[in-house]
């Protein structure tokens, strides 16, 4: 019989803390910031998996191409009996690799999204009988303890997800990661590729205005959860792609002069007209990168798999 279990292991009262810490931090720098853990709402989730569907936002196609001509191999490269996904949303195309790995016993799915958790994990033990799903609401870069269930373990982070860290929390994300690893489990990494410009900046600004309203969303969450007065509306959704860095730009643009105020910190937040606020980075990679970024946490590029168009690549290092 499978079991659906669920654990908070930040407590409410560390999230709240937490997220008062980054907003106090983020809209008394400059230039103004937002860290991306914080989109995640319930209606954040929905906004992500509408993004998901978006002609324009093609690296859930791409990956979930690569997923399903691929599981095969990577269930035979790593015949896991735990998996564990990082940042796993709806966990939509990770049964592409759950039904391929035929000695799999635990799923342990991991978000700050507790709605998602509750959605995927219910729906996955109803489909899949025999298998356990333990889900974490959790933040996996603030220190993971994974539960104790039989290895070898193969550890998923999808969607590029890791392109939203900025590249010092990336290093100190892979190598908590590497340090979760024992000898025969693998980590299976997805990245978004460099690309056309034209086609990255599309991805983060839909015609249907789906990215904005998610990008927004993030003032929701804030006016909730602290009692700010933003108005969603007087910021404009901004995406660029910086050449440099070879990452995605998002940010909200003050449409006008205003000041916001953030009762539960106490803090009157002036923005000037055009001024903008950061709200997320999402890097896109080269092979070479992501090879000596593994490296430098001791994990080796083993296998590297893209779609058919070359936009996205998952990559396979198994720790020996
Ligand atoms: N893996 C899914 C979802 C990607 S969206 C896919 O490929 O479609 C990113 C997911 O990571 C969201 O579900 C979000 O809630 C989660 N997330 C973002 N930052 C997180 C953090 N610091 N800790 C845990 N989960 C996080
Ligand atoms: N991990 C996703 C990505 O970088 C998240 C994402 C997609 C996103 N579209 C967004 C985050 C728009 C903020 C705004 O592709």
């Amino acid at each position: 019989m499978s079991e659906f279990r669920i654990t908070r292991t930040l407590p409410e009262d560390a999230m709240a803390a937490a997220l008062r810490a980054d907003v106090q931090k983020g809209l008394t720098s400059d230039p103004k910031t937002l860290p991306p853990k914080w989109f995640y709402d319930a209606r954040g989730s929905e906004l992500f998996e509408q993004i998901t569907e978006l002609p324009e936002y093609y690296p859930t196609r791409a990956e979930r191409e690569i997923l399903a001509g691929r599981a095969a191999e990577i269930a035979d490269a790593l015949p896991a009996r735990t998996l564990v996904e990082l940042g796993s949303g709806s966990s939509e195309k990770t049964r592409h690799l759950i039904d391929a790995l035929p000695r799999l016993h635990t799923y342990v799915p991991v978000d700050v999204s507790d709605t998602a958790l509750e959605q995927a994990g219910r729906a996955l033990v109803a489909e899949r009988p025999g298998l356990n799903v333990h889900a974490l609401i959790a933040d996996f870069t603030a220190g993971l303890a994974l539960p104790r269930s039989p290895g070898p373990r193969l550890l998923a982070f999808l969607g590029g997800t890791i392109g939203n860290l900025l590249p010092g929390e990336r290093a100190e994300f892979l190598a908590s990661v590497r340090a979760l690893l024992s000898p025969g489990d693998a980590l299976l990494l997805g990245t978004d590729l460099v690309k056309a410009e034209d086609v990255l900046v599309r991805a983060y600004d839909d015609g249907a205005g789906v990215t904005a309203a998610f990008n927004k969303n993030v003032l929701s969450v804030v006016n909730r959860e602290l009692g700010a007065d933003f108005e969603p509306d007087a910021f404009d959704h901004v995406a660029l792609w910086d050449t440099t860095n070879e990452w995605i730009e998002m940010r909200l643009r003050s449409r006008t002069a205003q000041t916001v105020k953030v009762p539960a910190l106490d803090l009157a937040v002036h923005f000037a007209a055009g001024e903008e606020l950061r709200t997320e980075v999402s890097a896109k990679f080269r092979k070479d990168r992501v090879s000596v970024e593994l490296a430098a946490t001791g994990l080796e590029l083993e296998r590297w798999w893209t779609d058919g168009e070359e936009r996205f690549a998952l990559s396979l290092s198994v720790v020996r």
